[in-house]
């Protein structure tokens, strides 16, 4: 395959991987190590703020046949003096991530100072490098520093089986964007959950599948909540089609749409009405579903063994009847990405949900992925006993 682009892929690579495959299908997609994907997608067709689970999109510039950390260095110092000629005079910021090889922080700073003496040697004196205080320069400090645009550069080394791949940063994750659609919303609700925006973007992308089979989809998010589904689907261009049981959450949800509307220019109005999804009829034509499904109570402590198994019961009851009542008003094909709860014991062990082995007879597939198995579909942060499942079906 030629490489063209590099994706740069999340916390858990694995759903990163998932939903470039479902974007963009497995044929143009190639795994480079464990936490980046190569693909032949040039960089100019990626609208990569639309993607929820990579960190990074990155140019393919070289490889090596070592992933020696001092014949790292030294390819790099030999490159510089070249690339430094496509950086305009003035200030100038440098910056290098590593991934997956054999590495110390403060072997990067020491990289780092070596290579602004190299520059000086070559008449360029305003530079500043961004240090390193772990192997990967986090999104902040990429963004904030500008290492993506005109005047600054970030190297990404990233180990590829026994060679070094190097790549440099084209586009990072806007956090602050996101910030800003997170904490900016009129309407929040710690009970109902916050889903992060970017979550609700790998969902979406989960659910719609491949990007060059239609652009006019509806999502339909029948446990819409806030709205967060929502928001991004109308941002991602799509038509937005919300039902809760809650009319408080239908309220929430077109408060935080037209503030939507007002600072992002988002002109779709969105269809929100009230509905138990177990048995709501949707009288609105939608092409996508998409959602996070009621996800049982916050837990503080790992409940009882009796406790734990009257909530996984109600989770379990409300989402089969919902995907039974589903089944019946969508036609064969249609897509789903639905957030189900899963439980993560403080040892570490998932429990899934019982009707995840009924969904043929609930009338589904299970969508597989190349580059994760349905084990990794649980996004998870480790402090947390409920984690979410990231189920993608179609409808048989
Ligand atoms: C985990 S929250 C979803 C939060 C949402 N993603 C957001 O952006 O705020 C689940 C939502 O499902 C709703 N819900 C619970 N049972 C329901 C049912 N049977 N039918 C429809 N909605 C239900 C709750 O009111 C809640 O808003």
């Amino acid at each position: 395959m030629d490489h063209k682009s590099i994706f740069v892929l999340g916390r858990q690579p694995a759903i990163g991987r998932a939903e470039l495959e479902s974007l963009f299908g497995a044929e143009h997609l190639e795994p480079i190590g464990d936490y980046a994907v190569a693909s032949d997608i040039p960089l100019q067709d990626i609208q990569f703020d639309r993607i929820g689970s990579s960190i990074r999109l990155a140019k393919p510039l070289s490889t090596i046949n070592t992933t020696k950390w001092a014949d790292i260095v030294r390819h790099i110092m030999r490159e510089m003096p070249k690339n430094m000629d496509y950086i305009p005079e003035g200030k100038v910021k440098l910056g290098v991530s590593a991934y997956g090889l054999k590495v110390e922080p403060r072997q990067l700073l020491r990289l780092g100072l070596e290579a602004k003496k190299l520059a000086r040697a070559h008449g360029r004196t305003s530079i500043r490098i961004v240090p390193n205080t772990e192997v990967t320069l986090n999104s902040a400090q990429v963004l904030h520093n500008g290492l993506t645009g005109e005047c600054g550069r970030e190297t990404l080394c990233i180990k590829y089986g026994d060679k070094t791949y190097f790549a440099q940063t084209v586009a990072i994750q806007n956090i602050d964007a996101y910030a800003r659609r997170d904490q900016g919303r009129p309407k929040r609700d710690a009970y109902v959950g916050m889903l992060p925006p970017k979550l609700a973007q790998t969902i979406i992308n989960l659910g719609t599948g491949p990007l060059s089979a239609t652009s006019d989809h509806v999502v339909l998010d029948a446990f819409c909540g806030t709205g967060v589904i929502l928001q991004e689907a109308l941002l991602m261009g799509y038509g937005a089609y919300g039902s809760d049981i809650e009319p408080r959450m239908i309220d929430y949800s077109r408060k935080n749409l037209e503030w939507l509307s007002t600072t992002h220019g988002t002109s779709t109005d969105p269809i929100l009405e009230v509905g138990d999804a177990t048995s709501h009829r949707w009288q609105h034509p939608f092409s996508v579903v998409a959602g996070e499904s009621y996800l049982g109570r916050a837990l503080k402590q790992w409940p009882a063994p009796d406790k734990l198994h009257e909530i996984i019961g109600t989770c379990n009851i409300i989402i089969t009847k919902f995907l039974e009542n589903l089944a019946e008003q969508i036609p064969s094909g249609t897509r789903c990405c639905i957030a189900v709860t899963a439980w993560q014991s403080p040892e570490g062990r998932i429990l899934h949900l019982p009707m995840l082995d009924r969904l043929e007879d609930l009338g589904y597939n299970r969508v597989r992925f190349s580059g994760a198995s349905d084990k990794e579909m649980v996004y998870r942060r480790p402090d947390q006993l409920v984690a979410r499942e990231l189920l993608v079906i179609t409808r048989k």
